[in-house]
């Protein structure tokens, strides 16, 4: 009998990233069904029978869920190439930071620019990812600070989606660097970004996560802890940037929380990682952020492996630490940087990448799974981890439709 549905994908390879057992989730059947943005099926046509609107031949290539890229803060007013140079002569990320530059010189830089400038600026870096293949972006806050830039920031990350065929999920980092206003009284910032920054993105569904810069230069354990708590009070899950510079037992603090994620883990304490499994923490590995920054300290990734923390990847795309737009590049980088095999980074950028922002549906092929898919002209899937810059989707879908 003949099923009905939307599109048919014939002749492909289904690298599904199911964990069924077979590298990259690798599936024996050739074709896909899709309706209403669902795989309906995955089928083998020689017992199967589902006729499409539309059919599209894939000539035996290569099937994947679209990327995730599960970190960025891509939505910020100017740029920071006088810190690069800065840096070459010399300067640390944290002494800019402390003089005033840094995270806080974009915070001046997006206060000033408008909803209009700043859209146009962030469609133009989401746009570099889509065309690698990513087809969900978390987007943070973080360079406004106050109510009014925090949500237009907010606001400008969720409208990205309605000029590119990619999902948006905009998280609150309230918590990115004390703010200037503030510098002689940060307990202050944290009570406002409690009181009032979080109950307002709350009401207003501006974001479903909250996370925080748990540093030196950034907040105490403490601060965070009273964050987290306020983020909880208001149904929001919580992620964390942690352990980048220095070990503060944030994502312990982090694990209290079932935060889904802790991110950088440079320096975590290997015995920190059992309460991560526990909580069913995501660990996001941003490789490009250590490149960037020149750092020397790895993330304890042989750990992780042995305790089964899911491994994620992301491009941490921003004007400081990690100007790269581009999770290809990216995740080269986590395999020749941080030693993960190539199948690890692709489960980094789709269904551990989907768990790390919640998208239970996303980042595998499977019934019932947003149809979010790319083809690829390759033979293995290896080789868009081995190469840099050499592939790009000869064909892609978000939603079931082509794009
Ligand atoms: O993830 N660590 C804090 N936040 C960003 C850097 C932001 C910036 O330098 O503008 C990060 O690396
Ligand atoms: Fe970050």
């Amino acid at each position: 009998m003949t099923k009905q549905c939307d599109l048919v994908l014939e002749h492909v390879r289904i690298a599904s990233m199911q964990k069924n057992g077979t590298p990259y989730g690798e599936l024996t059947q050739s074709s896909v069904a899709i309706k209403n943005g669902e795989v309906l099926a995955i089928f083998d046509p020689s017992q199967e029978n589902y006729q499409g609107n539309e059919s599209f031949d894939g000539e035996n290539k290569w099937l994947l869920p679209g990327f995730i890229d599960c970190h960025t803060h891509l939505v910020y007013g100017g740029n920071r190439a006088n810190e690069f140079e800065q840096r070459l002569q010399g300067k640390t990320y944290t002494e800019i930071a402390q003089q005033g530059g840094g995270i806080q010189g974009t915070v001046n830089a997006t206060r000033e620019s408008s909803e209009q400038t700043l859209l146009s600026s962030a469609i133009k870096r989401a746009a570099r990812l889509v065309e690698e293949g990513v087809t969900s972006i978390e987007v943070k806050s973080g360079y406004g600070l106050n109510m009014q830039t925090e949500i237009k920031m907010l606001k400008v990350a969720r409208q990205i989606a309605e000029h590119l065929p990619v999902n948006i999920v905009p998280t609150y980092l309230g918590a990115h660097t004390v703010p200037k206003e503030y510098r002689s009284n940060p307990d202050d910032y944290v009570q406002f970004v409690c009181d009032q920054v979080i109950p307002a993105v709350a009401k207003q569904q501006l974001a479903s996560c909250v996370d925080v810069f748990c540093e030196s230069i950034g907040f105490s354990p403490m601060q965070c802890r009273k964050i987290f708590t306020a983020a909880k009070m208001h149904n929001l899950n919580v992620k964390a940037h942690v352990e980048q510079l220095s070990d503060l037992k944030g994502a312990k603090l982090a694990a209290e929380f079932a935060a889904l994620s802790v991110d950088h883990i440079e320096y975590l304490d290997p015995k920190d990682i059992p309460a991560l499994k526990r909580s069913d923490t995501v660990a996001v590995l941003l490789p490009g952020a250590f490149y960037y920054l020149n750092e020397t300290q790895k993330p304890p990734v042989a750990e992780l492996r042995a305790n089964n923390v899911p491994i994620a990847i992301a491009t941490d795309l921003n004007p400081g630490s990690s100007p790269i737009a581009s999770i290809l590049t990216i995740m080269n980088m986590a395999s020749v940087l941080f030693s993960l095999t190539p199948e690890e980074v692709l489960y980094g950028v789709t269904v551990h990448a989907a768990k790390a922002l919640n998208l239970p549906n996303k980042g595998q092929i499977n019934i019932g799974k947003d149809a979010d898919l790319c083809l690829w002209d390759i033979e293995h899937p290896a080789e868009l981890v081995y190469g840099i810059n050499q592939h790009r989707p000869v064909a892609k879908w978000f939603a079931g439709r082509q794009c």
